[in-house]
């Protein structure tokens, strides 16, 4: 039985339980927050909310003591989110999380970091918790990638079955698309708009991918539940090792340092294996040798 913990039951971390519980896959799910009322009310809306699944999840309050011997802990804590600018939250983040995770020493499970800046906080996670660094990861351009599927999808009217696409480098401003890797129905994405006569248009697609949080964040002041399915797929997937190729958050070593950053990397249940073999274009490369340049840069020069 894989028993899986949540931190921060705001926003993101509620919707992250809530597509848990439905999903059949866990027994009990272990949720904490620091806001106490907040905790009991967000456990029960989600104890009502299994009783009518065909499987019913336990939803159990749990204190830091019991997260502690979970399999797989899944991070959301996190300062109220003022700004969508994913690295200004950093400023209150940072202290949050080395103080929380310092409780953390010796985790024996995966943690699976949300809170942003996300490459840079489960970079801190390590340092605060001193286990490897393959066994923590971060959400990275998971949603990134779900988002580039949809855009594509969306704006050429093609069945998201039949699109295949990856963002890597930073799930922030920095983010790179791998056209280089996007396929429409088997043909590499250009090849593709070529043979049909479609126009690619770098705006809209900025405006669609990487200024998709922040579009809806105007509106809501939160996303939500993107994050919430793209967690449960990777959790799905890392429980059932099935080896598939996920645009997460991964260790890399930059200049003689720890960093992380995100990219296509294939899992199983003890943490991060490998690089997936994907062959990158020079100008994806430069931009994401840039990418870990601005990572090492915010965690070892500022
Ligand atoms: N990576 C992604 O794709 C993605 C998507 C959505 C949100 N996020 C990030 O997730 C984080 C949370 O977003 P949200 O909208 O849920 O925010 P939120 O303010 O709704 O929730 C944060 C929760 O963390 C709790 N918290 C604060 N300090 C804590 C501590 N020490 N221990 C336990 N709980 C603590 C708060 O009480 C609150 O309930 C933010 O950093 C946000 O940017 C990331």
């Amino acid at each position: 039985m894989t028993r899986i913990g949540v931190i921060g039951l705001g926003y993101a971390g509620a919707a992250i339980c809530h597509a848990l519980i439905n999903d059949s896959l866990i027994d009990e799910l272990y949720i904490y927050d620091i806001n106490k009322d907040l905790l009991m009310a967000q456990r029960n809306d989600l104890a009502q909310a299994a009783m009518i699944n065909c499987k019913i999840v336990k939803v159990l309050p749990a204190t830091l003591e019991d997260l502690y011997s979970t399999d797989i802990l899944i991070n959301t804590a996190s300062a109220k989110v003022t700004t969508s600018d994913r690295m200004a939250e950093l400023i209150a983040n940072k202290p949050l999380i080395l103080d929380l995770f310092k409780h953390f020493i010796g985790y024996k499970g995966l943690i699976l970091n949300i809170t942003n800046p996300c490459e840079i906080i489960t970079k801190l996670i390590v340092d605060a918790t001193k286990i490897e660094p393959k066994r923590v990861l971060g959400s990275g351009t998971i949603l990134d990638s779900i988002r580039l599927k949809w855009a594509i999808s969306n704006t050429y009217n093609i069945d998201p079955h039949l699109v295949d696409a990856y963002a890597f480098g930073e799930h922030g401003v920095d983010l790179i698309y791998a056209f280089s890797n996007t396929t429409i129905a088997k043909k590499p994405f250009f090849t593709y708009l070529n043979e049909h006569n479609l126009n690619y248009d770098e705006e809209a697609f900025k405006d669609a991918v990487v200024k998709a949080g922040s579009n809806i964040f105007k509106v809501k002041q939160r996303t939500e539940y993107g994050i919430a399915n793209c967690i449960n797929f990777i959790i799905r997937n890392i429980i059932n090792e099935t080896k598939t190729i996920l645009c997460i958050d991964a260790p890399t070593i930059y200049n003689g340092k720890l960093i992380y950053t995100a990219r296509p990397v294939i899992v199983l249940s003890n943490g991060y294996l490998k690089d997936a073999d994907f062959s990158f274009s020079e100008e994806e490369i430069n931009k994401y040798k840039q990418v870990e340049a601005k990572f090492y840069q915010v965690l070892y020069l500022n």
